[in-house]
């Protein structure tokens, strides 16, 4: 084995550098210095961002990628995450396979990785969902998705009840598949539907999860009058300019409640998500509150 080989396939060596050596190798220096070192890994696959001049060699980096982690499929991301529903726009550059599985602080998620959003830097966000739930408490996520709230909030809290809507089609079949895959079926009362028209039960609710993006405030009313008479949790999700992130979504939320008439029982409370695109952050706003004159 001569010296670049073995370099190549030292376990020290990250893969992403092994991966751009192999690019070097076929391509040259030039050609490789332009592949970037960051990768999103769900489950068995992969997601990469590249530039689009590397395009040529999609297909040599797809299969690099592949055998450098062992994985089944490598995905390009093609454009931006697309519409309400959140579709990801995605090229297939190795494998065929794009159902995978990610396993996060005990919690399973199944999902096509082609079709659906997985956000990397909600990770913690999916965590503390399920530890701020407190046992026997009836939540509601207006936003489901594939489960990401609702199921550490049903598996951890635990939550007795989990209304959970979802648009998307898609993603609503592996919110159902995933409340059973993490043995919370009985307690997820998953339904199918615009959350503007879906019925949902008017003061039943002790927390309500609003994760829609770029912001939630919109359905802080609808919010409002899903909580209890004696009060309970918003969690409010927005993206605004990252200096002022956390001002600026507490504003927000703090004028809607006042419009509403809503009562805030703490002061609210903020905590940036992630990073969101150049200059703008994630964040999420805690509103402990009871209706006023909403209902
Ligand atoms: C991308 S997810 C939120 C991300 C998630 N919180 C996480 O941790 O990654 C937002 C979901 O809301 C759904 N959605 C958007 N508008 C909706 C609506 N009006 N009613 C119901 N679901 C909606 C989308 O289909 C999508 O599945």
């Amino acid at each position: 084995m001569n010296r670049a080989t073995a370099e190549r396939r030292s376990p020290r060596t990250a893969p992403a550098e092994r991966v751009r050596r192999r690019l070097a190798a076929q391509a040259g220096e030039a050609v490789a210095r332009e592949m970037p070192s960051g990768y999103q890994r769900m489950g068995r696959v992969l997601l990469l961002r590249l530039p689009a001049t590397l395009r040529p060699y999609y297909p040599l980096l797809g299969e690099a990628w592949r055998a450098e982690l062992g994985i089944a499929t490598v995905l390009v991301r093609a454009g931006p995450v697309e519409g309400e529903l959140r579709r990801p726009s995605v090229e297939i550059v190795a494998g065929t396979e794009t159902e995978t599985q990610v396993v996060e602080h005990g919690v399973v998620y199944r999902f096509d990785a082609a079709r659906i959003l997985f956000a990397q830097g909600n990770r913690a966000e999916r965590q503390r969902a399920g530890r701020l739930v407190q046992p026997g408490e009836t939540v509601v996520d207006l936003f489901a998705g594939i489960g990401y709230f609702a199921v550490p909030a049903a598996r951890t809290g635990p939550a007795t009840r989990v209304l959970a809507v979802e648009k998307n089609p898609a993603s609503f079949a592996y919110l159902l598949a995933n409340a059973r895959a993490n043995g919370v079926a009985d307690r997820i009362d998953a339904r199918l539907g615009d959350n503007r028209e879906v019925s949902l039960p008017p003061g039943e609710a002790d927390r309500v999860f609003l994760g829609y993006l770029p912001s939630s405030v919109p359905w802080v009313e609808r919010a409002v009058s899903l909580v209890r008479a004696a009060g309970g949790w918003l969690h409010v999700h927005a993206v605004a300019d990252a200096r002022t992130a956390r001002a600026h979504a507490e504003a927000a939320v703090a004028a809607t409640l006042d419009r509403l008439g809503a009562e805030r029982l703490a002061p609210l409370r903020s905590r940036e998500v992630k990073p969101y695109g150049p200059g703008r952050t994630h964040v999420v706003v805690d509103a402990r509150i009871r209706a006023g004159s909403v209902r």
